[in-house]
């Protein structure tokens, strides 16, 4: 997602001349008077307003050819508030703040910005909640305010927003539940928030990237529709529970992070192609059952920490053989064989690690190459290998 380049060239476009309207003037005045630079940053040296031509001066900004900002960019490395006198820029299509030390609430009326398609207010000490008059940014595209500390509920009327294709509230306090979505979102990131509450059913089936990790997410996932364009997935350290949907594993994802859940099996079947080159980590779940060969196409296969029996795959060891699986960690599993052909060999780079599981060790010191936080115990105490061991009752 490469909104970030986009920015950047529409802030390099440089206005022909036209004199700034003067209520625009007033309002760029306002704004200034609530900013400064922070020691060392010298973003405002070029806002003169003795200046005759403003439009083509100030640095950050840029006009239509009536002399109506257009564009706004701030900073960084700017502290103070953002004016509420934002909201008389009527013509305004972009608004950014680059990253700095600005406090305070964001302008409460946005009503008075209908053309806003682009809004990037990213890593300041933004506070309060996210005004209802944002419902009426018919045109939005991009709402990035990640790295802040706005709070209070995502409002509902957020993710109904008819052209909102991605939006970025990472890391804020924002809490209570995700509402349901119908914007075409191809980018949403919601990662560590205080959200809570279950997930709704449906989810844009647009979607490429998703991020909703380390909130407090329970319940489990609705089989969804294949998000047949998904890249990326990250739910881990929430509260999910249940089934891993098949549905999640789209063709497209290269990268599927649901590490940290309550997540007790896995959905997917033996037809599942996991695209070359992919992470797949589903540790420090709960899964039972035999470990799906359908994985064995991963790049990296984090299955750690969860309650998988039964043999290891013999697909899993080829992919390691040829080289396609280049880290695997089964290690706090009930896993009992290793299905190694003392011929074969491993590719040096290959990471594997097989620790506490209920293998006969024999094969497989020597090629468990665990990670240092994990202990070197071997294998599990023989009772919980037990065939009548309840695996529910530890971890
Ligand atoms: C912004 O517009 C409002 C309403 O038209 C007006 O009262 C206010 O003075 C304006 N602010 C500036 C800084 O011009
Ligand atoms: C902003 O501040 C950071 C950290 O102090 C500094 O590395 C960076 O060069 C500054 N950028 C500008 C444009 O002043
Ligand atoms: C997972 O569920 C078990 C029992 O259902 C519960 O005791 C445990 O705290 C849960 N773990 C997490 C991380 O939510
Ligand atoms: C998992 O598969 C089972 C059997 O095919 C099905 O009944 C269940 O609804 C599926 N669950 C999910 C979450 O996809
Ligand atoms: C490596 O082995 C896996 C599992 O048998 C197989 O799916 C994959 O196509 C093989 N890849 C190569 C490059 O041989
Ligand atoms: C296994 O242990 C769990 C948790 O202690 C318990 O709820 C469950 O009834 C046990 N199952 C059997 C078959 O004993």
């Amino acid at each position: 997602m490469n909104y970030t380049f986009f920015l950047l060239l529409l802030t390099l476009v440089h206005s022909t001349f036209s004199s700034l309207a003067p209520t625009d003037q007033a309002a760029l005045e306002s704004i200034r008077d609530s900013l400064t630079d922070m020691p060392g940053s010298a973003f405002f040296s070029t806002w003169d307003f003795t200046t005759p031509d403003p439009c083509s001066t100030f640095s950050g900004l840029t006009c239509t050819s009536l002399g109506r900002v257009s564009a706004l960019s701030l900073g960084p490395n700017l502290s103070g508030s953002l004016s509420p006198s934002i909201s008389n820029l009527t013509h305004l299509t972009q608004l950014v703040l680059y990253p700095g030390l600005v406090t305070g609430p964001l302008p409460p009326r946005f009503d008075t910005l209908p053309l806003l398609r682009v809004i990037s207010l990213t890593r300041n000490r933004l506070t309060g909640p996210i005004p209802n008059s944002f419902s009426s940014l018919s045109y939005l595209h991009t709402l990035d305010l990640s790295y802040n500390q706005l709070s209070g509920s995502l409002p509902p009327f957020l993710t109904t927003l008819p052209h909102l294709k991605v939006l970025v509230l990472a890391s804020n306090r924002f809490s209570d539940n995700v509402k349901p979505v119908s914007s075409p979102l191809l980018h949403l990131d919601l990662k560590m928030n205080q959200i809570s509450g279950q997930l709704p059913p449906l989810f844009p089936t647009t979607l490429r990237y998703l991020s909703l990790a380390g909130n407090s997410i329970s319940g489990t996932i609705i089989p969804l529709e294949p998000l047949t364009d998904l890249t990326y997935i990250d739910l881990s350290m929430n509260r999910f529970t249940g089934a891993i949907p098949q549905s999640l594993f789209g063709s497209t994802t290269t990268s599927m992070f649901l590490q940290r859940n309550n997540f007790t099996s896995i959905n997917a079947t033996s037809l599942l192609m996991l695209p070359q080159g992919s992470v797949v980590d589903l540790s420090h779940n709960s899964i039972s059952g035999e470990l799906p060969p359908s994985l064995a196409g991963a790049e990296s296969l984090f299955l750690n920490n969860n309650r998988f029996t039964g043999e290891i795959p013999e697909e899993y060891i080829k992919s390691l053989v040829n080289g396609t699986t280049k880290t695997l960690f089964l290690q706090h599993n009930y896993l009992t064989r290793f299905p190694w052909n003392s011929g074969s060999q491993l590719p040096d780079s290959v990471s594997l690690c097989l620790s506490y599981n209920c293998m006969d060790t024999d094969p497989v010191v020597g090629l468990s190459t665990c990670p240092i936080e994990v202990a070197p115990l071997l294998s599990r105490p023989a009772i919980q290998c037990s065939r009548f061991y309840n695996h529910s009752s530890t971890g």
